[in-house]
């Protein structure tokens, strides 16, 4: 496959033909070899039923060839156009309520209904035939940010009837489910598939949750299906052009570990300073870090940004505006967290519509302003490291389980108000990155034998083969980490009673569960060594069996009892942890793993500086990125040269980016 460094997303369709060359060779001149196109342009390109007009399309795609641009093509099934939904108003979605959604703005559609999946059909076969042999068109993307909009949707009698058949190939005979779903419970118990609704809006509060756990991955599993619909189609059209999708970081709908199976390589979209979060003031380096690090887990190598933020964000409301170096920063966190390519959004800010204040590279206006002058420099100045240093990896020692399964089962029952899976891990994750230790996240599936350390928080859902997969970890000498809500149920998201908990985890981490607390509106205390800390959400009162305490609770009725504790087991050790570690007990314990694991940290780094590396045949790119807006000193360690060659004077400008080199 070509390489490509940078990129940008475009709607010709915005703005008159004459001004399509004039940006083209902008683009060209900015240093831009590759467009996103299309994605949302149905309407234009299908006005009737049947009647395919590529025209301008083809014009806009010539114009940019012309100046050596190559083109990725977006399916638009993310925008059904208005005469498809007045034919077949079912493809409307419903939400959970019952209540149907209706046309207006995007993502109005129903991804099992047949009559969609016909016009999707019809329209994706004469798309990729048309383009099949168009050189400059090197790639497709299915739809756009699948399973985004989707969050309670769809609930309608097609998806039902698609969940019915699910179940069944699942369960085979409807006593296995009434089994798996403990329908003995309120009188749940089912006599057929047929049957079997959807988990709409209840009378009264509290759905079954096996119920709920089998419909999420029946969604999870739709919506793969849906995306592999098109691929198949547009694969077999086009076998040499590649097929990427733009995923959203932790989003839990689908899973992307399914779903990056279809992909030649996953692309992820990246906007920092969107205007989603309310706290603006709030440091948020390591969670953007976090996403990156989730985003090269899907293949396990490096991946594209397909719409990194280029300007200020908002919809109707807008975000703080990006500072002076603060977008050419984000992209090259991207890249240090393992982007081969980054696509910026958009090229103009968009006069029309909903999204006329999400800004691009240039302004409604069309003159170059701030953002293109910082990234035009950027591109310039970092296109020949991105060429280099493609397909380089960071060889993390430290890995993250991230379960979509465990994420949805806590997501039905959080047991505490604020406890939420994601953050869960991240107290993990944004200690280590607080230490600069590179980390990769891992799914069920994966090879875990090169990592040093697996940090497999609420293994809440156990099943024989996964807890197997676990004891050989450590038994061949790795170490685990694992916490409170493990082996507490089967896969069917029912109680395990088959002993103490954590339940068939006893021998693994010499631990036996006696009873717990849930920390509602109060927070706890892990005294270590003396030092006392805070924890919050839960307790585990544990009685050691064969391990080792190592931190002790100094709070109500159970202080002086073990909060974490080791155990050797095989050549390796598990360790678990009892609660929810505030900041600083997380820093302490991964320190003390780390430093007994023998993982070293990058180097010290200030608050906000992030220390980042890529390594390929023998070379490493050392990434340092000051998020403060103040001036920061680091401590380069030895071997290390300047990449571009600039004398370092141990000083990081206010949200500046350097890069060295070793090797
Ligand atoms: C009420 C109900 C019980 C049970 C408990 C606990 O007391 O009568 O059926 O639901 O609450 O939820
Ligand atoms: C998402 C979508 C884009 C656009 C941007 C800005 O990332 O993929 O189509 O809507 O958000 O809102």
């Amino acid at each position: 496959m070509k390489s490509y460094q940078f990129g940008v997303d475009y709607y010709p369709e915005h703005w008159p033909r004459e001004r399509w060359a004039i940006d083209a060779q902008m683009m060209k001149d900015m240093g831009i070899q590759i467009v996103r196109l299309a994605e949302f342009s149905w309407q234009k390109f299908e006005p009737r039923e049947g009647e395919f007009h590529f025209e301008e399309l083809d014009e806009a795609i010539a114009v940019l060839a012309a100046q050596g641009i190559d083109v990725i093509l977006g399916t638009p099934t993310a925008a059904p156009p208005k005469w498809i939904i007045d034919r077949n108003p079912e493809i409307q979605p419903t939400d959970w309520k019952g209540q149907q959604r209706f046309f207006g703005s995007r993502h109005h559609d129903c991804q099992s209904n047949p009559a969609y999946r016909e016009h999707i059909r019809r329209y994706v076969t004469a798309f990729a035939a048309h383009y099949a042999k168009n050189p400059a068109v090197v790639g497709w993307q299915v739809d756009n940010e699948l399973g985004n909009s989707h969050g309670d949707l769809c609930y309608c009698d097609h998806c039902r009837d698609r969940f019915q058949a699910w179940l069944k190939e699942k369960y085979g005979a409807i006593d296995a489910l009434n089994r798996a779903w403990g329908t003995a419970f309120w009188s749940q118990g089912y006599d057929d598939f047929t049957s079997i609704p959807a988990p709409r809006f209840p009378a009264a509060w509290g759905l079954n949750p096996s119920h709920e756990l089998d419909w999420r991955r029946f969604t999870s599993d739709l919506v793969c299906e849906f995306h592999r619909f098109q691929a198949d189609i547009l694969r077999a059209a086009a076998p040499d052009k590649f097929i990427t999708h733009n995923l959203m970081g932790f989003s839990p709908k689908p899973s992307y570990y399914e779903l990056g199976e279809q992909l030649d390589f996953a692309s992820h979209d990246q906007y920092p300073g969107g205007h989603f979060h309310a706290r603006h003031d709030e440091y948020r380096a390591d969670f953007h870090a976090a996403e990156l690090d989730f985003i090269r887990a899907v293949k396990q190598q490096p991946f594209w940004i397909m719409e990194q933020q280029s300007g200020i964000t908002g919809w109707e409301i807008l975000g703080r505006a990006p500072k002076p170096g603060q977008i050419p920063l984000w992209a090259m966190q991207s890249v240090a967290h393992g982007a081969d390519t980054i696509v910026f959004f958009r090229w103009r800010s968009c006069a029309m519509g909903t999204e006329q204040y999400w800004h691009g590279i240039l302004p409604h206006n069309g003159i170059p302003g701030r953002y293109h002058a910082e990234i035009s420099a950027m591109m310039k100045q970092y296109a020949p490291l991105l060429k280099e240093m493609a397909g380089a990896m960071p060889g993390a020692e430290v890995a993250i389980l991230r379960s979509y399964d465990q994420e949805r089962a806590i997501g039905i029952q959080p047991h505490h108000p604020d406890h939420r899976y994601i953050q869960h891990l991240l107290t993990y994750y944004k200690a280590l990155h607080r230490a600069n230790i590179p980390v990769d996240f891992v799914g069920e599936t994966h090879d875990w034998s090169k990592y040093k350390v697996l940090i497999a928080p609420l293994q809440f859902l156990m099943t024989e083969a996964h807890l197997d997969k676990l004891r050989a970890y450590v038994e061949k000498g790795g170490r685990l980490v694992v916490t409170w809500r493990s082996g507490i149920k089967d896969d069917s998201n029912l109680c395990h009673t088959d002993g103490p908990v954590p339940v068939r985890f006893n021998a693994l981490t010499g631990v036996n569960l006696l009873e717990y607390d849930c920390l509602r509106d109060c927070a706890g205390a892990v005294r270590w060594e003396g030092v006392e800390y805070k924890c919050a959400h839960w307790c585990d009162v544990l009685h050691a069996t064969t391990a080792e305490p190592v931190a002790a609770y100094a709070h109500e009725f159970y202080a002086g009892t073990p909060a974490i504790t080791r155990n050797r087991y095989g050549q390796g050790e598990c360790w678990y942890v009892g609660t929810t570690m505030g900041d600083a007990l997380a820093d302490r314990f991964i320190a003390e793993i780390c430093r007994e694991a023998e993982v070293a940290p990058l180097m010290p780094t200030p608050h906000g500086v992030e220390a980042v590396h890529r390594k390929k045949d023998g070379r490493t790119w050392l990434f340092l990125l000051n998020h403060n807006e103040t001036p920061q000193q680091a401590d380069l360690p030895a071997g290390y040269a300047p990449w571009d060659g600039a004398p370092w004077t141990g000083e990081l400008a206010p949200l500046g980016v350097r890069v060295f080199v070793k090797g």
